[in-house]
């Protein structure tokens, strides 16, 4: 799931075609945005692309029920939210327990939570003058930026950094690293589980 420019969902997609995500697939890609670039580079890739967005019709519950919808209609197993910008109530996160995970641009538990959201978190981070920050992939729950840490890289914050630079790098040396080895390790779990129950092992 995404909304803007994708560069993480470029991520991902490069590493399943690099053989990296052996135990994965992009299936589809949801945007609640019409014009998040992070769409054009799905369909570049030739990945099915859906828009869901909040109206003030439906609220947050139909916002959520039309992308259950979509991802049962397709038997989704895993959800990535890549740079999506909307916090999914609880209802929605206690559907998927630890089967939605969320990378976020700093070392949780610090700058995160509501509010802090793309480059907000940058200049937090330079606001307070840490020398080191970097990213989290996490499982997603009812908190937000709350759930279980899966994995954390480091980033050296430099003097002369910008919240833009701070971002550029952070993504460069972290997010994009382990955001599919993060996808490729859960997914490797929740096929060992359903071997399991399958009873083939
Ligand atoms: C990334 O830095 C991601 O970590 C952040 O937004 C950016 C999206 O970029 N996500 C959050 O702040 C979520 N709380 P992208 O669209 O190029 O992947």
């Amino acid at each position: 799931m995404v909304s803007g420019g994708g560069t993480n969902l470029q991520a991902l997609i490069d590493a399943e075609k690099a053989g990296k995500i052996p135990h994965g697939h992009i299936d589809l890609v949801i945007s609640n945005r019409e014009g998040a670039y992070a769409l054009t580079r799905a369909r570049n890739a030739g990945i099915e692309t859906v828009v869901v967005r909040k109206t003030d019709r439906d609220g947050q519950a139909g916002f959520e029920d039309r992308i259950i919808e979509e991802l049962e209609k397709r038997g989704t197993e895993l959800i990535i939210l890549a740079g999506f910008m909307s916090i999914l109530s609880e209802r929605f996160t206690e559907k998927y327990p630890e089967r939605i995970i969320n990378v976020h641009p700093s070392l949780i538990p610090a700058f995160c939570g509501k509010g802090f959201y793309g480059l907000k978190v940058h200049e937090a981070a330079l606001a307070y003058g840490v020398k080191v920050t970097g990213a989290t992939v996490h499982f997603v729950n009812e908190i937000p930026d709350g759930g279980r840490i899966i994995k954390q890289k480091a980033v050296y914050i430099k003097e002369d950094d910008t919240p833009e630079t701070l971002q550029r790098r952070v993504m460069e040396e972290a997010e994009w690293i382990i955001l599919p080895e993060a996808a490729e390790q859960v997914c490797r779990e929740i096929s060992g589980k359903k071997e399991d129950s399958d009873g083939k092992i």
